[in-house]
Parts: structure tokens; sequence; C-alpha cells
């Protein structure tokens, strides 16, 4: 049962009849030159079907075509998904920033690598790819003098910026892998990862400035390592003027190098880094993510679901912190030698056009956010976007939530001025980068409001039922899984390879369980139905928690929702929906479905609702609501606490 309008959209109509010369006359060569030499493949159909029934020839030839490779893989794959191995290129050396820098700066040094948008509006800076090599090799060889080696991992804590970038490429170029762990994270949180991670080597700022606020990140990593006796050394770089109280333990990362850094020669399948997700239970997951394919993956998602062209502008706005920060503001642009945007800042800060008025003044093409930034956005107006020349746009992108239709229609029609795609894409910190969005596809190919619809090249997304047998119909909903593993897919959890195969592998054996469920319409499109730990079912049916807030976000005065279920005698499940209304704060019970508004819900730093908080106030388990630092608003709790008791006290 699907509750959303699915009124489709026709981006193209006008130009469809020369969209049509354009598909007949298909030029395979000039979409992706590697595929030229694919037997049978003359239009995007016939290429997505032999990137599944030909896999390795497919992977091998875009991964010589678009990577630089010390030596030459010998093995495509080596994958069984039921024990949870899975490599690519083996055999092949190659190092990440050579890919992402040293190439592009033989043919366009002087080229805009990075344009960090700073906090403050109309500050930005431009880094050029020989600047970002330059920085990226004098921090290479200042951790190699400090005795950072091949196989160490180092964690990063710091905001979006140039040097953050630079830290990731150069423990990259010396073989470390890197941890970067989202700067607004709690000393403990962090530390927890630190330890983890075994790391020695932390990288941070004095101080990060976000929203007009200065945070205090050097302090919060003095608090963090004092639980961490593996740390020995702290590099400080200095975002702000401000001076910080530097120990023994810190190194100021002013210190000169030299230019010119040997990279080092790394094995396809080595570590690039670790990234901590927290999961539904306790112990965060540090997903370890490796060279070649991540890097192959990334690039190619980044250039086929968005359409980048070079010399495009691309403005992911995810903090780096997150794998889409990795993937769609690092390592997919850099690999493709394009221009990508750091932002540093909230969507309200200033004011609630400040996306937009980063779009004018940098002249973004590709735009790619969060539904709850969407939602949060279009609550506050058409004007904010009106009084901002937008036409640079060509695509939009949305990603981390299932985005509702309202919230499409209006990044559509009033950011995209009815005229840019919006791709909705799904994937996960899993699946290295996006494995569902409606492009790349013909360009007159229709889009459905808020579905991902299509897989990528060599992705063979499936539904699968309870017993884990294969649904080969349309029009029918489970859990997602993929068929075929993909270069960019993580390898394992750091140090719980055990976790790893329980978690992805052991639940449908063979295949790659996402813990997402999705529907297929009779078009054969998909649409994500959200966590299947969040899904409800009532009366015996099942409704994703996407599909209920959908509902409720058409109500005026409602910002956001989120719907949880909660025990119920005799339907199993009833509804709790937590209401974010700008408006008002009030309860109200409607035939077994309880709505509670409030002003705030809680949210991860990323900006994914945290339902399992919400279950556990309905369920009055306060002892079990477990590790709230990582909550964006640890406060809004407290609210929500208080607005159930009187909920209840009401009944
Ligand atoms: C959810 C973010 C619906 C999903 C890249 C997934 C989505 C989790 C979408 C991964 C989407 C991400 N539609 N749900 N377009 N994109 N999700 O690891 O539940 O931070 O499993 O990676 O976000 O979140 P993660």
């Amino acid at each position: 049962m699907w509750l959303r309008c699915t009124s489709k959209c026709v981006f193209a109509s006008l130009s469809r009849s020369y969209n049509n010369v354009l598909s007949r006359s298909f030029n395979i060569a000039a979409f992706m030159p590697e595929a030229a030499g694919f037997e049978g493949v003359s239009d995007r159909a016939a290429l997505q079907e032999f990137s599944l029934s030909n896999s390795d020839h497919f992977w091998a030839a875009v991964a010589r075509h678009r990577l630089t490779w010390i030596s030459p893989f010998h093995t495509v794959q080596d994958c069984d998904l039921s024990r949870g191995r899975i490599k690519w290129f083996e055999g092949g050396k190659l190092n990440v920033s050579v890919n992402c820098l040293d190439r592009h700066v033989h043919t366009c040094p002087e080229k805009v690598a990075l344009i960090w948008e700073r906090d403050e509006p109309g500050s930005e800076v431009k880094v050029t790819y020989r600047s970002l090599l330059d920085m990226t090799c004098r921090l290479g060889n200042l951790l190699r003098r400090r005795g950072v080696k091949k196989g160490d991992c180092v964690t990063i804590y710091m905001p979006p910026c140039p040097l953050a970038v630079a830290s990731m490429l150069a423990c990259a170029r010396i073989g470390a892998a890197h941890n970067v762990v989202f700067a607004g994270f709690s000393a403990e949180a962090l530390a927890e990862r630190i330890r983890d991670a075994q790391s020695s080597t932390v990288i941070t700022v004095n101080q990060g400035v976000r929203g007009g606020r200065v945070i205090e990140l050097k302090k919060t990593v003095d608090t963090a390592v004092e639980g961490c006796p593996s740390v020995k050394q702290v590099f400080v770089a200095m975002r702000t003027e401000n001076p910080v109280v530097m120990t023994d333990r810190d190194v100021s990362m002013e210190e000169l190098e030299d230019a010119v850094c040997e990279p080092a020669a790394m094995d396809s399948e080595d570590v690039l880094f670790l990234l901590y997700t927290s999961g539904s239970t306790g112990k965060p997951k540090g997903l370890v993510h490796t060279q070649a394919g991540y890097l192959l993956y990334a690039l190619l998602t980044h250039r086929y679901v968005f359409s980048y062209h070079d010399g495009d502008v691309f403005g992911c706005v995810a903090d780096i912190g997150w794998i889409t920060g990795h993937s769609y503001s690092v390592y997919g642009p850099l690999a493709n030698g394009g221009t990508t945007v750091l932002f540093e800042s909230t969507p309200v800060y200033p004011n609630p056009g400040r996306y937009w008025e980063m779009v004018q003044r940098l002249r973004i093409n590709q735009f790619y956010g969060a539904p709850t930034a969407i939602r949060l956005l279009l609550k506050y107006g058409d004007h904010w976007v009106h009084k901002y020349d937008c036409s640079t746009l060509k695509t939009l992108g949305s990603v981390g939530e299932p985005i509702n239709t309202e919230a499409w229609e209006w990044y559509h029609r009033v950011v995209g001025d009815g005229r840019c795609p919006v791709v909705d894409t799904w994937w996960q910190t899993e699946t290295g980068g996006i494995c569902i969005a409606p492009r790349p596809s013909d360009p007159d190919a229709e889009i459905v409001p808020g579905m991902a619809m299509r897989p990528f090249f060599g992705m063979k997304p499936v539904l699968v039922d309870g017993e884990g047998k294969l649904l080969t119909s349309n029009n029918t909903s489970g859990p997602l899984c993929l068929a075929q593993p993909w270069p960019g897919m993580a390898r394992t959890i750091h140090n719980n390879h055990q976790r790893f195969i329980e978690t992805y592998c052991q639940p449908y054996p063979g295949y790659f369980f996402t813990g997402d469920g999705a529907h297929r319409s009779e078009e054969g499109y998909y649409q994500i139905t959200g966590r299947l730990d969040d899904v409800i079912n009532v009366s015996g049916h099942r409704l994703g928690t996407a599909e209920i807030e959908d509902v409720v976000n058409h109500c005026p005065a409602v910002a956001e929702s989120a719907v949880i279920g909660y025990s119920h005698d005799v339907k199993g499940q009833g509804i709790r929906s937590k209401t974010v209304s700008i408006m008002s704060f009030t309860g109200t019970q409607i035939t077994g479905v309880f709505l509670q508004f409030v002003q705030r819900l809680p949210k991860t730093r990323s900006g994914k609702i945290m339902r399992r908080v919400l279950r556990k106030v309905v369920e009055q388990d306060l002892g079990g609501l477990g590790d709230l630092s990582t909550l964006d608003d640890p406060a809004a709790v407290q609210e929500i606490v208080q607005g159930h008791q009187d909920l209840c006290s009401k009944k």
C-alpha cells in the first residue's frame, strides 16, 4: 500500500522530439567511451544489461579507462557474498591521491579543485589542483616525518575545509587509512571512534565556525584523548586566529615541509578509510572501504547520476564527516577532475536563502542536499529562492532519507524552476556510492516524485520475502537486497568481520541485505520505504514510516513528522506520530493514532530522525534511550518526554 501521490512528472516535454532524435542516434562512445567495445551495446538499456550480465568485462573496462594504475590488476573480482568475501582488482597497484590530484595537475594545474564556502557568506576560498597537491604533499611529508606509516589509521576531526581534504588525501598518499569523525560529535563519541580505530594520530583545528558560532574543537579533542591511550600526537591547524593551549602531544600544522611527496604504491584492496555509522544498536560500526573499487565507484556514480560535465561546479552540502561528503564532496568529484564545493555553514545561516545565494554566487550546476533541509526551507517560503538567480542549476539531488512528495515537488518546481531533473539517490555508508537513482537514463525518461527508481550500472536490487525467497513480480514490497557485488561496497567492519557477515550477509544468504524496505512499482521502479526496523505492522498490514509521514506532512502546519508503532492488544501495533509543528504544541487522539506535536524531532547530525529514541519514549523505557550524544539537539528529547507524559495524563 503506498499512500503517496504518484503524479508523473515530465521535464522535457518541449524538447521531447529533439530527444527522440538524440536517442535514435545515441552515441555510446560519446556517452561512455570505454563502452564502445562492448558487443551488442548500442543504447543505455543495453549498457545496463551488459553491466550485469558481463560484470567482469564492464568493470575491467571502466577501471582501466578511468583510473591511473601503477601496475595493472590481474583479477577483476573475487567475491562470495554468502561468506562476506569481497575483492576487486587484485594484483593492481595505484595511489588514490595521484588519481585525485597529480593527473589533473598534469593537464590543468590552475583549474579550481575546491571552493571552500566558509561560514560567512561571500568569503569563499578557491583552491586549484596545483595548490591542493602542494598542500597534500606537505602534509604527507609531515605525517611521514612524524612516524605515520602505511597501514596506520589517522583520525580526522575537522569541519569541511581544504586542509581536511588535504589530510584525507595525505593519508591516501602515504598509505595510511583515515577515519573522519564528524566535527560536531561529543568528546565521548569521538573517543569511542578513536579507540576502536586504534589511532595514534589525530588531526584537528583550533576552533570550528558554524552558523556564526565558534566551536571549541581542539578542547573536545583534548577531552577525548584523555581516554585514548593509543593517541601519541595531535596535529592542530588554525581555522580561526585564536590561539589554543598546546600540550607536548600537540603539533602545529604550520611546520614547513617539502612539497614533493612520493606516493605509496597501494594494493587495490588496501584500506583507504574507515567510517563509523551509528547502526540501530549501541556500538558504532567502523565500515571499511578500500582503494580502487571505492574510488572507481564514487567517480562513476558522480559523473553519471548527476550528469557531471567537465567545467561544472558541483555543490554537495553534506559534511565531510558523512559518507556523502567522502564520495561526493571529495573522492568522486576530484577523481573526475571536477570543481567541488565544501560547505562549512548551515542551510539557515545567516538566513534561509543561504543555499540559493551560494548557488548564484558560485554558479553551482549540480546541487546535492538532504530532504530534512529541503523540508525546513520550503516552510520559509518561495521568496527565499526567488531572490536569487539559480539558472546555472542543471541537476538537483537528494539523499539520506525518503523525500516526501511535498518536498520533492517544491525542490523541483521552485528550486529547479521545473526544468532540472531531481535525482532521489538511494545508498548507504555500506554501499560506498549511489546504488539506485533516476539517472542515468534517457534524457526524457520519466522521473516519478520521491522515487529512487533505477539501479545504477552493475547494480542488481532484489526484493525478498520473509523466508528469503525472491519476489519476482512487480507491484510488490519487501526487504531490499543487492544480488550482485559491486566495486564500491564496504569490505568489512573494522575488527569485527563476524558482525559484518551477520548484519549484511547472513539474513538472506547470497545477497547483501541493506536493512531497508522497498516497493517495486508496476513499471519496475524502486521506492524506498524506510529502515526495516522502523516498519509498522497494523492488523497485518506492513506500513513504512515514510508512507504515513508523507500524508501527515501534507498538513500545512506541519514541517515534518516521525511515525512510530507502539504495541496494541488488538491491532498488533498502533501508530504514534511525533510531529514538528511550527505552530503549536498539543496532543490529539484519532482512532488509534496518537499525534504529538513537538517543536523539534530528535535527529542525528546528518539529519536522520532517530525513531529508536521516540519508540523508547512511547514505551516509557527512558533508561533504554542509549547514547544521545550523537543527536543534533539532545534537548529535543526532554521536550518529547514531557509532552508524552502530558499526552498520557490526558487520555
Ligand atoms: C536512508 C547515506 C530513502 C536509508 C548516503 C539508508 C534513504 C540509510 C535514501 C543510509 C533515499 C539514504 N531514500 N532512504 N534516497 N538515502 N537513505 O549510511 O535508510 O548515512 O539505509 O548513507 O539512509 O544512511 P547513510
